[in-house]
Formats: structure tokens, sequence, C-alpha cells
């Protein structure tokens, strides 16, 4: 396959970031399509450890191009402590490795507050955000007052359009939140560094990535967070503010649905959720304890401790209908070790049937009752075993049973976070097509 996308199947987490490392060793270009420094995906090689937010997770593979997309959304800030960052653990040596779209969205100040006020005034009914201000920097967007990362290059533009934001922001800042507001002379001040670190960064992108089409080079593209944060197919309201399906890698990167080859769904071989909203197979007590324990199940951009659940087959098969997915990398399989018996979901019971549909509302989803199938775990440790037929035979069967419920093929299996801790079973850019 030349063109290989990889994305999240649940809530986020999954451990996209060390798939997308893991193949972008066959990639020439990785580019994100959307979300923004909401994201964190960790990198584990050797010693190091790297939690990306922005900069797309091919960047330690020096001969690959990393291109943020025109649907991410851009902190500047954190864009360029993170380039700052990669630069002094010896990365990206040759800055021509990383390019920005010019139409990507920028992050402001005010997004930033107004997600922080917005929370902190909807108390009960928060979403629990990242606080990136990713929801109204995606408002300002679709409202078409956004201002975009070209913008930022032009002074004159760039001044003019902060200050009729301004205007209506610190309105809303001040009269409805009561909080403070910003002061034009600190943004522009900001900015104006940000521009001279970004300025060679800047790039026609979509036009990057078809010339590479062209070359016949190989692209793979990286989502951010997960089918049940999607706006449109997730939990609603308690998701993300971008479409997270792999759909939207094509308008999000700005290249056609065809030139997107293979489908590949990232899922643990368990659940998480950090953030508010449904999660039908989420557990409480030493359960939940041990799988974050051993999963280290602590968000890598908030810290927040996620909440753990059991597998849940009913999303995974919608996800992979809603995504149209080729084959599953399942992850942290050994977070799974210590468990005697394992439950699955394979359907929700809604009172007296059982359906494996998710429901379409939030009632719904609060009154859904997971229907397990329990199998046997394996207790015994798979931490970093890299091939199929040395996991414990009970190991073997818990995957096979997860691939036949969600109905594609389990490509790869991860035992750890580094590289080679993991069972490739298919590499996605060895197949045919
Ligand atoms: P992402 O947002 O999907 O990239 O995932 P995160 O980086 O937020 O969270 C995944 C966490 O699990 C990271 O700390 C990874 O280093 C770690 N991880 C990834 N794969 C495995 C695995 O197979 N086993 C274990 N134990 N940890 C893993
Ligand atoms: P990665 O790419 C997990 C969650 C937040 C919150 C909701 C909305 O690392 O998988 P936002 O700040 O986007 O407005 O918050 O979405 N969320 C994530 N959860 N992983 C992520 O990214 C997430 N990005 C956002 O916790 O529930
Ligand atoms: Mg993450």
């Amino acid at each position: 396959m030349s063109s290989v996308v990889a994305f999240g199947l649940q809530w986020g987490d999954e451990g996209k970031g060390k798939v997308i490392d893991l193949l972008s060793r066959d990639a020439d270009v990785v580019v994100r399509y959307q979300g923004g420094a909401n994201a964190g995906h960790t990198i584990v090689v050797g010693d190091e450890k790297i939690v990306l937010h922005l900069v797309p997770s091919g960047m330690l593979h020096p001969r690959t191009t990393c291109i943020v997309g025109n649907g991410v959304v851009v902190d500047p800030a954190v864009l360029v402590a993170e380039v700052e960052e990669l630069r002094r653990l010896g990365h990206m040596k040759d800055e021509r490795q990383l390019k920005v779209s010019a139409f990507a969205h920028l992050i402001m100040p005010y997004h930033k507050r107004m997600d922080m006020l917005r929370e902190a005034a909807a108390s009960g009914k928060k979403i629990g955000t990242t606080g990136r201000g990713i929801g109204p920097a995606y408002e300002d967007k679709a409202s078409r007052s956004g201002i975009r990362v070209i913008d930022l290059l032009d002074k004159k533009v760039f001044s003019e359009k902060v200050r009729e934001n301004l205007k209506v922001k610190n309105f809303l800042i001040k009269r409805y939140y009561k909080g403070e507001p910003l002061k034009i002379r600190d943004v522009i001040k900001e900015y104006t560094s940000y521009r001279k670190l970004l300025k060679k960064y800047v790039a026609d992108t979509p036009a990057v990535i078809q010339e590479s089409i062209r070359k016949k080079k190989k692209i793979l593209f990286e989502g951010a967070q997960g089918t049940y944060l999607d706006i449109d197919h997730g939990t609603y309201p308690y998701v993300t503010s971008s479409n997270t399906v792999a759909g939207n890698a094509a308008g999000g990167s700005g290249v056609g649905p065809s030139s997107v080859g293979y489908v590949l769904g990232v899922s643990k071989a368990y659940t998480t959720r950090v953030g508010e909203g449904p999660f039908p197979t989420e557990l409480h007590g030493p359960e939940c304890e041990l799988i974050r324990q051993r999963g280290g199940e602590f968000g890598a951009t908030t810290g927040r401790p996620r909440r753990c659940g059991w597998f849940d087959a009913v999303i995974a098969q919608r996800a992979v209908a809603l995504n149209g997915v080729h084959g599953l990398a399942i992850m942290k399989l050994d977070v799974l070790d210590a468990f005697e018996t394992i439950p699955v979901c394979v359907g929700y019971r809604a009172g007296k049937k059982v359906t494996s549909q998710p429901p379409l509302t939030l009632k719904g989803w609060a009154s859904v009752e997971p229907v397990y199938e329990e199998l046997p775990g394996w207790k015994r440790n798979t931490n970093g075993i890299s091939r199929f037929e040395e996991l414990p035979v009970n190991a073997q069967k818990y995957v096979r049973r997860l691939e036949e419920l969600a109905g594609v093929p389990v490509d790869i299996i991860s035992t750890g976070p580094e590289r080679d801790h993991t069972i490739v079973l298919r590499n996605p850019f060895d197949l045919k097509g």
C-alpha cells in the first residue's frame, strides 16, 4: 500500500503515537489531519520518551517529512516549544522535515481562556476538555472569523483580525464569564515572536502531499483522538470539536478519498476514556486501578487519571464500519497479563432487549448494560513479545476473539511501549494496492 491512515477506534490514547512511529520507518510523509494540542502521542525509543502534541509522530525518522495539515488547529506556543525540545534531543536536524499548512487555523490566547472559563461555568455539565482552546478555535473556523497560519505572516492582516476578534471575545470574557480580558498589545507581541520562528515551516501542504503522491512516495495519515470523540459520530456533546474518523484524513490533508489506501484502526485490548461522558464498560474499584497502574493510564496531555474498562465489541464493530477499517492494531495486550478472566462486552442490554447498536441519545447510553463474555486470562508475562507463536495460548485466543468480534483482521499486536515490543502480522505498507 502506498498510503495508510492510522487513527483511534475508541476514546483516544489507544497507542496511535507508537503505531505511527513504527510505521513511519516505511513512510516518506506523515500528515496530522485534525485536532490540536489536545492530543498527546507518546513515542518510546530506548530510554527516550517523547510526547508529541502537534508535530506528527513520524518526526523521529530523519528522512520522513512531517506535515501539520489544514484540518489541524495550531497553537504556535506549543509548536515552537515542541520543535525546540525535539532539536535539543537531536531530532529534526533538517528543518525542512517539518511543514505547516498555511490554511491551518491558529489557536489564540482567547480560545484557551474561553475554553477554561466555559468549563468552569458549566460545573455539573462540563465536558472535561483538555483546556487547549480546541472547541473555541474550531467554532471560529466554522463561523469564518478564525485566523489562519498564513494570516500570521502578514502583520497588518494579523493585527486587524486580532483586533476584530478581541472586541467580541473580551466582551464575552468580561461580561458573561466575569473573566480577565486580554490586551491586544500582549497578543500581538507574543504572536510576533512566533511569526519569526514559524515562518520557515509554512507551506502549501496539499501541493506538497500531491507532489509526493505523484512521485509514488509512501504517505501515512495520523489521526488524533478517537472515533467516539468525533463531533458527528461520538458520544456528543462529550466529544472533541473535529471529525476524528478516518474519512477526514482526506479533507484535513487536502487529498481526495482515493488517495487513502489502507485504513488501520488502533484500539487498546481494553478501553479507556479521559474527561466526562458515556462509557458502558467502565470499571470502578480494584480492577480499574489494576489496569490504570499496569497501563500507566494517566493523560499524556493533562496528567488526569484515565477511566478504565473492558474491551467493548459494540463500539468496535460500529467504528470498523464508520471508518472502513481494513485491519486492527491491538495495543497494550501486556496490561491484561494480571487477570484470571477477562470480560469482553459483546452486546448492550437495553430493557429486555440485547442490541449490538450504540445508543442514539445520552439517555440511551446511560441506560444500557454491557453483556459480557468471559474469556480466560493467561497470567503470564507477555511484555515485549514480538512473535505471535510466543504468546500464551489464551492470549492468542483473546486476540483472535477480538478479531472475530470486530470482523476485520488483526495486523499488529503491541506488547509494550517500545518499537520492538510489537508483533507485526501484516505491515500495511507491504500489502499490495
Ligand atoms: P495515543 O494518544 O493514542 O498516541 O496514546 P498515548 O500516547 O496517549 O497513550 C498510550 C500509552 O501507552 C503511552 O504511554 C505509550 O507509551 C503506552 N503504550 C503503547 N503501546 C503499549 C503497549 O503495548 N503496552 C504498554 N504497556 N504500553 C503501551
Ligand atoms: P489523543 O490524540 C483522549 C477528550 C478530552 C475531553 C474531550 C474534549 O492523545 O488520543 P477537547 O480539549 O478536545 O475539547 O476535549 O476530548 N480528548 C482526548 N481524550 N485522547 C486525546 O487525544 C484527546 N483529545 C481530547 O479529554 O473529554
Ligand atoms: Mg494520547
